[in-house]
Order: structure tokens, then sequence, then C-alpha cells
């Protein structure tokens, strides 16, 4: 897959950063700074093409995926963090990922697919990206999710319902709402800076 690597410490956890719909490997690099300059970055550029907009799967309208494309680039992804921790010589069980919007559905379709793909996760804008499925045991794992109280995609109920997924799965989760909608907020990245900084430093 497309991507950028930099090397940063190696005793703080790898970022992974997954950007939204329409952006690149580029994209959250700046994100990353604001939350940890010091973190190595493996920042990742989504394989589907949607009229020219790079996403991390495909989907069949706005809000609704296409489940099977979703399972298939969860594992793509996923193989492609184990070779990237291969090649690049970080710390496989120690990544949390960054993803904004459709980079945040992949981050919580690693987790709701595989058990020790994530140490962590920092999930803004994020939506529920299966149903009906079991999770594998979290109890590892830290999720800080980033929410618009009036996000036009996102109904507070199916963030909630996301929330509660992963504490049945016994993830540990932070939640941060904002009075504003599907955009990326200044409170919420200062929030989940503090959240990394209290977990991981
Ligand atoms: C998705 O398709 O992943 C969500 O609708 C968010 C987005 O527009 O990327």
């Amino acid at each position: 897959m497309k991507h950028i690597f930099k090397q940063g410490n190696k005793d703080l956890p790898t970022l992974l950063l997954l950007h939204g719909t329409g952006g690149d490997e580029r994209d959250l690099l700046p994100l990353a700074d604001m939350i940890e300059p010091d973190a190595s970055v493996l920042s990742v550029k989504g394989n589907v093409d949607e009229n020219g907009m790079a996403r991390f799967f495909a989907r069949l309208r706005e809000g609704v995926f296409d489940e099977e494309d979703l399972i298939f680039r969860t594992k793509e992804l996923n193989e492609f963090i184990d070779e990237s921790a291969n090649n690049y010589g970080f710390d496989r069980q120690n990544i949390v990922a960054l993803g904004y919007s459709n980079g945040a559905n992949i981050a919580a379709s690693l987790m709701y697919h595989y058990k020790d793909a994530l140490k962590g996760g920092i999930l803004f804008h994020a939506m529920v990206p299966r149903r009906n499925v079991k999770l594998p045991d979290l109890s590892d794992a830290l999720v800080f999710i980033g929410a618009g109280k009036r996000d036009p995609l996102i109904p507070m109920q199916e963030t909630m319902e996301l929330v509660k997924n992963l504490q049945d799965a016994r993830a540990q989760v932070t939640e941060f709402w904002t009075e504003g909608g599907h955009e990326l907020r200044r409170e919420e990245v200062d929030e989940a800076k503090r959240w990394f900084e209290a977990n991981f430093k």
C-alpha cells in the first residue's frame, strides 16, 4: 500500500495514520505531530478509488458499506501492518491508530476483526463498521472516540453503539463529544493528546 514511514522514539507506540475519504498518506501528518511529535508514524493511503477519491474500503452509498470489501480490505491492511513492522523494525504489538472518518472506520474494523491488530485507537468520527458479529477480546486495547453531537453522517446513537460494542469486548473506551458536526475540531485533538499522554507516555 502507498505509505510514509517516519522513525521516531522506539519507546512510544507507532501511530498508524488513516485518512478520511479523498485524503492521502500526507493528510494526517500534522495531526500526528500535534498528538505526539516524537512517535514513529506509519501513514497509509487507502487502496480503493471512488471517483478519484481514495478510501480504505468501498461503500454502496454514503454511510452504507460494502461489507465484503470491508472484510477484504481490513485483512489487507492488517497484513500490510505486519509487513511494515518487519520491514521498518517497529513493535507490531504497540500500534495506536489515528483515524478520521473513513480512516477511523477501518481502524474500528481492525479492532472488530483482529484481537491484537491495535494496542489502541484514536477514532475521530467513526461509525459502526459491522453489525451482528462477535468482537474478539479487546481487554488490552484503549480507545479514544471523538464525536460531534450534530454530525449529519453519524447519529449520536451510532457512536454510542460503537462505544458499547467495544466496551462489551472489554476495551477501555474514552468518549469525547463536541457540539460540532463531522468536522474535526481542535478541542477533540487537544483531548486526544491528553489521553495519549496519560496512557502511553
Ligand atoms: C465512510 O464511508 O467511511 C463514512 O461514510 C465516512 C466517509 O464519508 O468517509
